[in-house]
């Protein structure tokens, strides 16, 4: 069996008003659109992928938040109504997903092996978070392609950044190994903002865009440096404690570490597709070069 491989790495920021501006039918709540850089960014992303060859879509999520060990789904599919807690205004979801347990199953297992504490998710009622919905539509609205997704353990909250980013670089290591093994073509996401400084009111209405910008020019500066770090992502993983201080970065729930470190460190620069601000939050998409093992 030929070597399985990650055919990109994407940061993939999930804020529900990217759905809720698309208008799909999934979503009960309507727009006139809104944040369209961002969407445009998506397209672009969404190209880029149009020829590549993959299997199946991993995505690491700060909105399955698991205070005990890191879970990954473990049943076929799910279907029901994602409502975000925060946004009900926006984002009512019907989804009908498909999970890869056999790969989900291996990376818990590789990751059970070097001492990380896992669990899968097996209860068929398990509702599936936002950040994991969003990320996934806004890459592959057709939702034919089966997802493995990760919670995040918030090892940042529960110890600290240092401990976070341990336990998320041998999380990506292992879940390499597992791709490897599988003989699968990946797409690694990580779903997360930049910084995530964001407004306590909403406009009227919501995709108001004469409103909308970075809440600070300290915020601003964070999101230029993490994008200009992209082709040193060594830097990245070296000022995550001060980007996740200072920016109140959502790279907090472990996301972006994990997929750099599954990627192998990468040092080469990422194609930026888009940067926008969404209620103040900073948000770049962004594709890391396809990574394949034995490539110098
Ligand atoms: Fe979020």
């Amino acid at each position: 069996m030929p070597k399985g491989e990650i055919v990109m790495g994407a940061l993939a920021p999930h804020p529900p008003h990217l759905v809720y501006a698309e208008n799909p039918p999934q979503n009960e709540a309507t727009s006139e659109g809104g944040w369209e850089e961002l969407r445009w960014g998506y397209e672009r992303l969404r190209e880029t992928l149009s020829d590549k060859d993959y299997d199946v879509i991993i995505v690491h999520t700060p909105h399955w938040a698991t205070f005990i060990g890191t879970h990954f789904l473990g049943v076929d599919k799910f279907k029901s109504l994602s409502v975000d807690p925060i946004f009900p205004n926006l984002f009512r979801y019907n989804y009908d997903l498909k999970v890869d347990v056999e790969l989900s199953k291996a990376i818990h297992d590789n990751a059970a092996d070097s001492g990380l504490l896992v669990k899968m998710m097996e209860n068929p009622d398990f509702r599936i978070d936002y950040g994991t919905i969003t990320s996934c539509h806004m890459v592959r609205p057709e939702w034919d392609k089966p997802i493995v997704s990760i919670s995040s353990n918030r090892g940042l909250s529960y110890y600290s950044v240092e401990v976070m980013q341990e336990m998320m670089i041998e999380l990506g290591k292992v879940t390499a190994q597992a791709i490897e093994a599988s003989g699968k073509k990946c797409v690694l996401l990580a779903s997360n903002s930049l910084s995530h400084r964001h407004f306590v009111t909403e406009t009227n209405p919501p995709e108001d865009m004469s409103k909308e910008h970075i809440t600070s020019h300290a915020m601003h500066l964070w999101d230029m440096r993490m994008i200009e770090r992209s082709g040193k992502t060594q830097q990245i993983l070296d000022e995550m404690p001060e980007f996740c201080e200072q920016a109140i970065a959502e790279a907090d729930g472990g996301a972006l570490t994990w997929m750099i470190s599954a990627m192998g460190i990468p040092d080469k620069p990422a194609i930026l597709h888009g940067y926008g601000t969404i209620i103040g939050t900073g948000n770049a998409i962004m594709e890391w070069p396809c990574y394949k093992w034995g490539d110098e």
